[in-house]
């Protein structure tokens, strides 16, 4: 039931398990935020009145010279926007409440809801606005962010994301200083490969891991973003997330309305680790496909056969993968292409028929031996792109994004274009190729979606683009609910809240070399949770960076997320072959720990520690997993012992060691220590693993396995 909220009081409080969000909501007047934390008693919301008032969504034009969260033109070409409440609701959900504060313009035909929707459990508050042309005339809003938050100045320091393809989610943590800090991204169609719309702030100095206050936002789009930092002469840090305004205008017609993507923002007292639960509980339950669902142990072809599929090769790899214990095999890129075979990265994209030269008895034999070998078969596609040498540009050169009169520019293989997605027709070709794969082969149980091109030209807009992209989306999931489908961009360059509630899990990164994948997997796991992050184990020397690292190690960092493999086992040794499949069967009595358990990340690799050291706990406390990853290897060394966290300090944990190499057990092995020794003690790991000396590497890792008794 929708109360309405008594205006004259001018405090609304929303509110979590553990924060509150504080408003000045009077009639009238533009909506002030004046406190976001820790959860406050109704007597502590009014405590609250003496603090300063600042606006929550500022508009540009009239008050004050401060940063606009939002801007518009109207037909008469006045630029101002003044925002006056006109009421103000909240409304129960099943997981929370729903603050919706309804604003006119005081001149202007036109309404602004600010809405922001609490999930009480997860410690969420999702907040957006929509905007409804109320006039006859045409309205274009030129800034329009999904929120702005503001940040008391004490000692604030923030934490983003930056990379590259084959180096995505790296950490970046600094103190906010005067002035202004900027990360947007203008790619186009993968938006956190260079940068994450994402960030956590510390309010207490140099975030730490369990302890200190964090605010934690998450931008959920898939398109172009900018999230700023402005700090000036006032007593706040302003910041203010949303899509990329800079060459896409909104306009809208009479009656025409447009909401902006959610921002997410959380609060927690328990650092950026509490921060990161956070945001992994709410994605699991309400952003996150299939969110509640152990995901599978797969294998996929890329690695290991790169573009040479056929049959016989794909027998065998579902043979490999089969008696090694896994669950699915993934034929990834190659098996399409009738005029173009597709061989390489030149061609085909776009000719979604399988190549018979290479699959002569069509996918349909190969769901089958899936089926017959007791697993799985998912495929790749790539439905927003083609290459400009496909039988797909050859009817229809008219569907890619280009700008007229000029050359167009084609990126990979010096062939690839982006087809535009803002068009009817491109939409139902890129549902078309799920329809036709799926009709064909209703067997079939996973898809990896792929996408590897910026949109290299102007030519069609980006919030366009983003919209038929989820119109294709929603079509899909609405017919084939049940698929499990991967979001990948040249790897990790599509993990982000904004396409996720349509895909199971991404593809972290292109880049399988362990020690890398270490800081990748850190940096990513700030946001996402380990079910989302497909984590492979592959050959060495790495194919990206050379590397070569222990099979031992290469799982221990694999299985510390969605596990899989991404290899030509035909290379293995028997040997090999026997670690992976006993790590596989490790894998699966730890997976509901991992893929559903809360994250505590120990030790950073950032730290230069020598160590790298995160854990999961289930959400019971009774069973637990740690993860300890030597980064770097000298004689004399001396790590700290490995604590923990998470723990119940007065349960009782009995130790196993998973993936054991060495040919004694841990002096602890099968010994019982208490949740406070774990934490507070902790174990004293060695710092090599002890094998037979013509076995041993300069790699060393463990996965430790606490069971309550
Ligand atoms: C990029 C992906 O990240 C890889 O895993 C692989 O699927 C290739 N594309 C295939 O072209």
């Amino acid at each position: 039931m929708t109360a309405l909220i008594s205006l004259l009081a001018g405090l609304v409080a929303l509110h979590t398990a553990n924060t509150t969000m504080v408003f000045d909501a009077e009639q009238g007047k533009e909506l002030q935020t004046v406190y976001y934390g820790a959860r406050l008693s109704d007597a502590e919301v009014a405590m609250t009145d003496s603090y300063a008032r600042v606006r929550t969504y500022p508009c540009y034009g009239i008050i004050g010279m401060e940063e606009a969260a939002y801007s518009a033109i109207q037909a008469d070409g006045n630029r101002t926007v003044v925002l006056a409440i006109e009421s103000v609701s909240q409304t129960p959900w099943e997981g929370g409440q729903l603050l919706e504060v309804l604003c006119r313009d005081t001149v202007y035909p036109m309404s602004v809801k600010i809405c922001f929707k609490s999930f009480e459990a997860q410690d969420m508050i999702e907040t957006w606005t929509e905007t409804v042309n109320e006039g006859k005339k045409p309205l274009t809003l030129t800034r329009f962010d999904s929120g702005h938050l503001p940040i008391r100045v004490e000692d604030v320091w923030i934490s983003t994301l930056y990379g590259s393809w084959a180096n995505e989610a790296r950490v970046n943590t600094e103190p906010l200083t005067r002035g202004w800090k900027v990360i947007k991204n203008i790619d186009g169609a993968r938006n956190s490969q260079a940068s994450h719309g994402e960030v956590m702030i510390s309010l207490d100095g140099r975030p730490r891991e369990d302890s200190g206050r964090i605010i934690g936002a998450a931008l959920c789009w898939g398109g172009n973003y900018e999230l700023r930092f402005q700090t000036n002469e006032t007593d706040y840090h302003h910041f203010f997330a949303g899509i990329l305004p800079e060459h896409d205008n909104v306009s809208l017609a009479k009656g025409q309305s447009f909401a902006t993507p959610h921002l997410a923002l959380t609060f927690s007292s328990d650092g950026l680790s509490g921060a990161s639960r956070n945001f992994h509980s709410w994605g699991r339950k309400y952003r996150l496909q299939h969110g509640d669902r152990q995901r599978d142990i797969l294998l996929n072809s890329w690695e290991g056969v790169y573009f040479d599929i056929n049959e016989a090769g794909m027998f065998q790899m579902m043979d490999d993968i089969a008696s090694m214990g896994g669950e699915l095999f993934v034929m990834d890129d190659g098996w399409f292409g009738d005029k173009y075979p597709r061989n390489n990265d030149h061609t085909s994209l776009g000719d979604w028929m399988v190549d018979t030269r290479k699959l002569p008895n069509g996918v349909g034999s190969l769901v089958q031996a899936a089926t017959e070998r007791g697993i799985k078969f998912g495929i790749w596609i790539e439905p927003e792109m083609t290459n400009t040498v496909s039988e797909l540009y050859e009817a229809h050169p008219d569907w890619i994004i280009k700008s007229d009169k000029r050359p167009i520019i084609q990126g990979r293989g010096g062939t690839q274009v982006v087809l535009d997605m803002s068009r009817k027709e491109v939409q139902d070709f890129a549902y078309g190729i799920v329809e036709g794969i799926m009709k064909d082969n209703p067997g079939i149980k996973y898809i990896k979606w792929d996408s590897n091109s910026i949109i290299a030209m102007d030519g069609c807009s980006n919030i366009a683009y983003w919209q038929g992209f989820a119109a294709v989306c929603d079509r899909v999931r609405a017919s084939w609910p049940d698929l499990v489908i991967q979001d990948c961009a040249s790897g990790g360059g599509r993990a982000n809240w904004g396409v996720l509630p349509w895909f199971d899990e991404f593809w972290t990164s292109d880049n399988t070399d362990a020690l890398q994948r270490i800081f990748i997997q850190w940096g990513t796991s700030y946001f996402f949770p380990a079910i989302a992050m497909a984590c492979h184990i592959s050959a060495t020397p790495n194919h990206t960076v050379f590397r070569t690292t222990s099979l031992k190690y290469r799982i221990d960092v694999a299985m510390s997320g969605r596990l899989g493999m991404e290899i030509q086992p035909a290379n293995m040794t028997a040997a090999e072959k026997d670690l992976c499949r006993k790590a596989i069967a490790d894998y699966k009595r730890i997976r509901p720990i991992v893929q559903f358990g809360d994250i505590h990340r120990l030790v950073s690799p950032y730290d230069d520690k020598g160590y790298a050291s995160l854990m999961y706990t289930s959400p019971e406390r009774d069973k637990a997993v740690a993860y300890w990853w030597k980064i770097r290897n000298f004689y004399d060394e001396h790590l700290p012992r490995l604590r923990c966290s998470g723990l119940d300090p007065e349960k009782q944990y009995r130790v196993t060691e998973l993936n054991r190499v060495d040919l004694k057990p841990l002096a602890y092995e099968g010994k019982v220590f208490s949740g406070r020794f774990l934490m507070e003690s902790g174990l004293e790991i060695p710092l090599t693993n002890e094998v037979e000396h013509s076995q041993k590497t300069d790699w060393s890792s463990r996965v430790i396995l606490l069971e309550a008794l």
